[in-house]
């Protein structure tokens, strides 16, 4: 293949040399485009042919539904690995040793409590409030109790600020939904691993002990593993956008947080249960949706479906859905949503307008299903998105400084007025 690309603008010829990925991926470095050509730009919205970094952490191919992180299959790691080791891997490159995950999972423990302070401010917040509006305030507030959280240049340093947030955001995660219904903030329990613990922390009643249950344990580690990263999607372009000003870590976690929270990224989950229980309210008619979603004059879109970059079907998708059959029929959960979205996937899948634009379900279609029959509430939908997101932004901030990369800072087509004069009020 060429090793460079040609590009010709008003009978000027400027060359530009190609880089390729590890995976054969090329792309055409335009970093002197402005420069060589005294000031033109490219344009491209919604950033759907630009690379804004090189990053050896996640790999994915939209078309052949592929999805690796630091080389294994998302498939194997679902099936092989628990969260906490892919946590590792994804944070520090490489699958961790019996001895490296001892101690980070000890060193995490020894982190596993949040300054007494964070709950004034929690108590502050109306129990109205979005969980995913106070998960990330609180994680901004993390930074004013831990202030030197981050020397980039310090291995330690960095080490300590990553057991310190994976260790922390759990607790935030829980105690965002006890609040919200009124149930007394609990801890953990060092003797129970990283997932047990949050589904304790979340899920125990002051009167009684919590049983775990192995099913919703290996269910909620599956669906934090698919969810840990997705390279330089939204929220994480975000972390590493806000941290590339050098930003510390938390600061830059909770503008992901933030980033995450709208309805066509992570809070598709939540979006997703309420749109499945508007159908049944409406009757049911799952074909009056599937027309809707379909007529351009009608702003519904189907929600759980379609995505950026799976043009094929997503992968996840795939695992996911054998969980939540897996979760529905250990747990015996009989459930007219469900039903809706079962006819909802099968109509979709079979119809011209959803297969023209390879419109598939994707991860969040039945991730909220999941979250719903493990009692969890659609409000928490996102904030479980975001707590397995976790190490994935981790791993690309760390990426992000340890290679010095420059303040993100696009630049823009002006289309607004040229110059003109100013016009006192009463000429206006
Ligand atoms: N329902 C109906 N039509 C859809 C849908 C949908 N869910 N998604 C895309 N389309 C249509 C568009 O109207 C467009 O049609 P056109 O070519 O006739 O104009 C075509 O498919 C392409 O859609 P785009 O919006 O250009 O695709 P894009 O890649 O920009 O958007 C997105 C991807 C945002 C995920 C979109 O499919 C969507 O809104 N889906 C619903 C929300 C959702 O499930 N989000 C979760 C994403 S996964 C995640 O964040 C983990």
């Amino acid at each position: 293949m060429a090793d460079k690309a040609t590009l010709e603008i008003n009978g000027d010829k400027y060359e530009f040399p190609l880089k390729v990925g590890s995976e054969n991926e090329v792309a055409i470095d335009i970093k002197t485009l402005r420069n060589a050509t005294g000031g033109v730009i490219t344009i491209d919205p919604g950033y759907k042919n630009t690379g804004s970094c090189e990053s050896a952490i996640t790999f994915l191919d939209g078309e052949k539904g592929i999805l690796r992180y630091r080389g294994y299959s998302i498939e194997e790691l679902a099936e092989k690995a628990d969260f906490l080791e892919v946590a590792y891997l994804l944070i520090f490159g490489e699958l961790p040793t019996q001895e490296q995950l001892n101690k980070f999972e000890a060193d995490i423990k020894d982190k596993s409590v949040v300054d007494d302070d964070i709950k004034k401010i929690l108590d502050a917040f109306p129990k109205a409030a979005h969980p995913m509006g106070v998960l990330s305030s609180l994680t901004s507030a993390l930074t004013a109790f831990y202030p030197s959280s981050v020397d980039v240049n310090s291995e330690e340093a960095m080490y300590n600020a990553i057991v310190r947030i994976l260790a922390k955001f759990p607790i935030l995660v829980a105690w965002t939904m006890r609040k919200k219904h009124g149930l007394p903030l609990e801890y953990g329990d060092d003797n129970l691993g990283y997932v047990e613990n949050v589904l304790k922390m979340m899920f125990k009643k002051p009167n009684s002990e919590y049983e775990q249950n192995p099913i919703l344990v290996n269910a909620l580690d599956k669906l934090l593993i698919l969810h840990a990263d997705h390279e330089q999607n939204c929220s994480t372009s975000t972390v590493r956008i806000a941290g590339s000003s050098h930003a510390g870590l938390f600061v830059s976690l909770a503008s992901g947080i933030s980033a995450l929270w709208g309805p066509l990224h992570g809070g598709a989950n939540q979006a997703v249960l309420e749109m499945l229980e508007a159908i049944r309210e409406d009757g049911g008619d799952t074909k009056k949706y599937m027309a809707k979603a379909k007529d351009k004059n009608d702003p519904f879109r189907l929600m759980g479906f379609g995505h950026r970059v799976y043009k094929n079907f997503d992968p996840r998708a795939k695992i996911i859905k054998v969980a939540a059959d897996e979760v529905l029929g250990d747990l015996g959960v009989e459930d007219p949503i469900l039903d809706i979205a079962k006819g909802l996937e099968k109509e979709a899948l079979e119809d011209q307008y959803f297969v023209d634009r390879k419109l598939y379900p994707n991860v969040d279609f039945y991730s909220g299903i999941i979250y719903r029959a493990m009692g969890i509430p659609v409000e928490m939908f996102t904030v479980m998105f975001a707590l397995g997101r976790l190490p994935g932004w981790i791993a690309q901030w760390r990426e992000m400084r340890l290679r010095n990369e420059p303040i993100g800072r696009p630049r823009q087509l002006y289309v607004g007025e040229t110059h003109r004069d100013f016009k006192t009020i009463d000429k206006r």
